[in-house]
């Protein structure tokens, strides 16, 4: 559990869209009794981004306050983790890597495997510090949410990036070893390259997601990782956020443990507090889960806390950090709450309007109309070409 050397999330910063539907306005759309959504799946707000936002200006907006307050000598990797990609062969961090003007001896890459694309970015980021202590690295979690048009999946859209920096001797948290990991062949949730909305089996995703809760912290027990008890709260993968309550519901009863609901409010109730507002985020959701807790929670310093990373498909990890003494010092609390209250309400029509809206394939000049008030922007589609514009 201890490691000779402190490595893990020294900084960490989210961003979201430049909208939000209230469910109010979806349930009014589709007739569902409110509390379906309120309280049967936990949300009340989804972020939808602006016609020019997407993937590259919401990491870019995370990640930039990090390389303002910590500049970016030491950054020669970025880890872009995301299941809503605009390309299939162009990273979408090299895009944010000229954005944010990081130097060129640099590697930018981008990872996928559903929601959990941005835990394996972090282990990874793990890995390279622990080679080369001097360097750190930046790992974004970027992604759009998007289902189809009145399916069970719309009430559970979303929109956040999260932007982690990771190196030597963090301010915010340790990660340690070991991990617990699972990976089941089960087709739960993909979206195939031609399509935009993901499908999804709903109910087998929830029943794959409690499998992989089991199987990773089997894994993780028999690796020698911590007994439950010890944890002070946990952080789980949330694409809604009842979805945490069934999964530590889950976990507690596969480890013999009481489920009683103060027991579980404790344990992962300050964590849902952005994702039931912002919805989905899917690499990001575990992250803004840890944010939630780091900016609500009375001090944490030196108790660990347990993460719980879940993407469809199916990969899940278990593992464990530590929190830094002197933490609350370096959060960006301000910031996460302007992030969310920034956002401007839409009705269901503007929504709608927003879902469909997709660019001609012809290689023709389409601007964007100007709508985020974000600090970057996509710009237009060129000669098949997007073009972004800082601020
Ligand atoms: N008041 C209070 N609760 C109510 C209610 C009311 N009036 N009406 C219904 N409910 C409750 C239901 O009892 C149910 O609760 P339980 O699950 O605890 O029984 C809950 O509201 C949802 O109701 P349904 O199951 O009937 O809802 P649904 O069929 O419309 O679908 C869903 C829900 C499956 C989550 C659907 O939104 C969906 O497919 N979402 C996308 C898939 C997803 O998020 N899967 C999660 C696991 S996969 C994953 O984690 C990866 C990822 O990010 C996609």
């Amino acid at each position: 559990m201890s490691s000779d050397i402190a490595i893990g999330i020294h900084d960490l910063s989210f961003a979201t869209t430049e909208y939000v539907l209230p469910h109010t306005a979806l349930a009014a759309h589709n007739g569902t009794e409110i509390g379906k959504y309120h309280i049967g799946i936990g949300q009340h707000s989804m972020s939808v981004p602006a016609a020019d936002e997407d993937i590259v200006t919401l990491g870019a907006a995370a990640a930039a306050p990090l390389i303002a307050a910590h500049g970016s000598d030491r950054i020669r990797t970025v880890v872009f983790a995301t299941e809503s990609s605009i390309d299939q062969a162009k990273a979408a961090g090299v895009y944010v890597h000229s954005l944010l003007q990081l130097p060129s001896a640099c590697r930018v890459v981008e990872l996928k495997q559903a929601c959990y694309g941005a835990t394996a970015a972090l282990q990874f980021a793990l890995g390279l510090v622990r080679r080369d202590p001097a360097q750190q690295v930046l790992v974004i979690a970027s992604d759009v949410s998007k289902y189809e048009l009145d399916s069970p999946g719309e009430a559970t859209q979303g929109a956040a990036a999260v932007a982690m920096l990771v190196g030597l001797d963090p301010h915010l948290l340790r990660i340690e070893e070991p991990s617990g990991l699972f990976t089941a062949d089960v087709m739960d949730f993909w979206r195939p390259n031609y399509r935009d909305a993901a499908l999804v089996d709903g109910q087998e995703s929830i029943s794959a997601y409690l499998q992989a809760v089991e199987g990773s912290f089997k894994d993780y027990t028999e690796q020698g990782g911590r007994p439950l008890e010890e944890f002070a709260a946990f952080c789980y993968h949330q694409p809604f956020t009842k979805m945490a309550y069934k999964a530590h519901r889950h976990l507690l009863n596969y480890c013999g443990a009481d489920t009683d609901t103060d027991t579980i409010e404790r344990a992962i109730g300050l964590t849902t507090a952005y994702n039931t507002t912002i919805g989905n985020s899917y690499t990001a959701s575990v992250y803004l889960g840890l944010a939630a807790l780091l900016d609500q929670a009375d001090d944490l310093s030196g108790q660990p806390l347990a993460f719980l990373s879940y993407g469809s498909g199916s990969v899940a990890e278990f593992f464990a950090a530590t929190v830094v003494p002197g933490y609350r010092e370096h959060l960006r609390t301000a910031q996460h709450r302007d992030a969310i209250d920034r956002r401007t309400p839409v009705d269901y029509a503007a929504y709608r309007t927003l879902h469909q809206r997709a660019f001609p394939t012809d290689g023709g000049h389409y601007p964007t109309p100007e709508q985020t008030s974000g600090p970057f922007r996509l710009a237009a589609l060129n000669g098949h070409k997007r073009i972004y514009e800082a601020r």
